[in-house]
């Protein structure tokens, strides 16, 4: 019989297939993901890319499956745009509860919905360009209206005129009479104005992954994903993670000024003042896609500061990172950065539901960005309920689940360093905390064995290890696009050691067949 065609991305699944890992799948338990073998039976596969993140309980939890089904057989609305979301409500309050138990004194923060990670990073990047926009615009009417106070002041006689105009561009001389005078605030608003065009700026960090639609794809580092987007989107700084003297000085190149009037001692001054241009910078805590890279806790400090300097808003994407992979509901309370704004997504839906929150810190949240700003499915009644019930199975036994997260995590982590450690010759790094954990394989492009060489050359050599690890171990690992040397592990809290030991089974084997340089299991395992 022939193979029926593919329409959805015919092309990917049949690169898989090249590594025998296009491979359909008919069940998922916990870690497990189930196929058909020739013969009709279940065939479990460990799976430790955990829907790359989005499932820290696992696959199919029961208890989300069963109040799942419980929503729709007493048929609790799922679409009721334009009512009260008590439910989305609770959903906030929870995390605040969460952002308050692990950042002492934050301040509230206001929840919004979204579908996916990318269209919640998009939101919150559209917020900050909000904000910044109105930023400018009361900025604009406090200088109409100190230059409209000089001018009054000039004309009754209680200011004095200004005596230096070197501010301004061009050669404007010092006023003599009030419509010189005149002239001269005329001069200061066309400056303005020339500067009213300036910015967004945007900073991320290189290797950063924050998405792939049209907006979140110019956050993301890798030029694979980006470059042929880029005039799609506004133009993204990036600058070395881990380097706060690169972002200051970042910051510094991109500050924009505009200038004012003030009347000191009785006399008519033109001052500078900063132009919002900045718009934002966004991090994720451990940067995920990009190789599994955290950040520092100094790091982390010196950014809170410079941005505080230039009210410059800090996203933080925890869509990867958040929801206790690392062992904490927020990676980036291990650092102690405190966000403006934060974006979950991924475990938010308990995998089972699509969902992703942006929190924006109240003191910095538009109320009328609700009007500009809305998705047909996004905050529906089903994934906020789900979302509200996975947020309760994680804090329940106050937070066990981050605990186990922790020391699950310890475990893979000791177990993979004792690997590196007895072949630090295939073994180049291993890196992560709690559940988000990163294999770094030493690079094979000079390797011995022609077939490990040239795998390693087209950057596949991991899909070679994956496909080998699948069809010898059943074990189900990840790549990651923009590090193709590692190896990404994000299994659910509930891997067993029984599991651990079977990955351990497997990698010992993949660092055998790499010290060997025997190819040989990985094309016919
Ligand atoms: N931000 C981060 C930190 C992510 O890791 C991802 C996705 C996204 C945003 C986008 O979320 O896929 O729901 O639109 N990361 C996956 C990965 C795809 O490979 O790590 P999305």
């Amino acid at each position: 019989m022939n193979a029926p065609t593919r329409y959805a991305e015919a092309l990917l699944t049949g690169m898989l297939g090249t590594f025998g890992l296009d491979v359909q799948y008919v069940r998922a338990e916990q870690n497990s993901l189930y196929y058909l073998d020739d013969t009709g039976t279940e065939v479990p596969v460990l799976d430790l890319i955990g829907g790359w993140g989005s499932l820290m309980l696992g696959h199919n939890h029961p208890e989300i499956v069963a109040y799942a089904k419980e929503l729709l057989d007493t048929g609790w609305p799922v679409h009721s745009q334009h009512s009260a979301h008590p439910v989305a409500d609770q959903v906030g309050a929870v995390l605040n509860g969460i952002l308050g138990r692990e950042f002492p004194g934050a301040e509230p923060y206001s929840i919004g919905f979204a579908n996916s990670g990318a269209e919640a990073v998009e939101a919150a990047v559209k917020h900050c360009e909000f904000d910044r926009v109105l930023r400018m615009q009361s900025l604009v009417r406090e200088i109409e209206w100190h230059a409209d106070v000089a001018l009054r002041a000039v004309r009754e006689g209680s200011a004095a005129l200004p005596d230096d105009t070197s501010l301004l561009p061009g050669e404007v001389p010092v006023p003599t009479t009030v419509e010189e005078f005149a002239g001269v605030l005329g001069a200061m608003a066309a400056h303005n104005l020339s500067r009213a065009g300036a910015g967004p700026v945007f900073f991320a960090l290189e290797r950063a992954f924050h998405g792939k639609l049209m907006g979140s794809t110019q956050f993301t580092y890798n030029p694979l994903f980006r470059a042929a987007f880029a005039a799609l989107g506004s133009t993204v700084t990036f600058v070395p993670a881990n380097d706060a003297a690169a972002f200051e000085k970042a910051v510094a190149e991109h500050r924009v000024t505009v200038l004012d009037v003030e009347v000191v001692h009785g006399r008519v001054t033109l001052v500078e003042r900063a132009f919002p241009v900045i718009a934002g910078l966004i991090v994720e805590p451990i940067q995920g896609e990009g190789g599994i890279h955290e950040l520092t806790e100094e790091f982390g400090a010196r950014v809170r500061r410079i941005c505080d300097e230039v009210e410059c808003p800090i996203v933080v994407d925890e869509i990867q990172t958040g929801m206790g992979r690392t062992g904490r509901f927020f990676a980036s309370s291990h650092i102690g950065l405190l966000g403006d704004y934060y974006v979950l997504g991924k475990s938010l839906g308990g995998g089972i539901a699509k969902s992703s929150a942006i929190l924006v810190r109240q003191s910095r949240y538009r109320p009328e960005f609700e009007l500009v700003h809305s998705s047909t499915f996004a905050k529906d009644g089903f994934s906020t309920a789900i979302a509200l019930r996975t947020l309760d199975l994680l804090e329940a036994d106050d937070g066990a689940a981050y605990a186990r997260a922790a020391e699950r995590g310890g475990r893979i982590l000791g177990m993979l360093r004792e690997l590196a450690a007895e072949f630090p010759d295939v073994v180049a790094d291993v890196r992560g905390r709690g559940l988000l954990i990163g294999l770094e394989f030493a690079d094979q492009s000079n390797a011995s064995s022609p077939i490990i060489r040239g795998k390693a050359q087209a950057g596949l050599l991991v899909f070679q290890l994956g496909s080998y690890l699948q069809a010898v171990h059943r074990i189900r690992t990840g790549p990651t696009a923009s590090v193709p040397t590692m190896l990404r592990i994000e299994p659910s809290i509930c891997i067993s050691d029984e599991e651990i030991d079977r990955l351990r089974t497997g990698l010992t084997q993949v660092c055998l067949i790499l010290r060997n340089q025997d190819a040989l299991p990985l094309v016919h395992p």
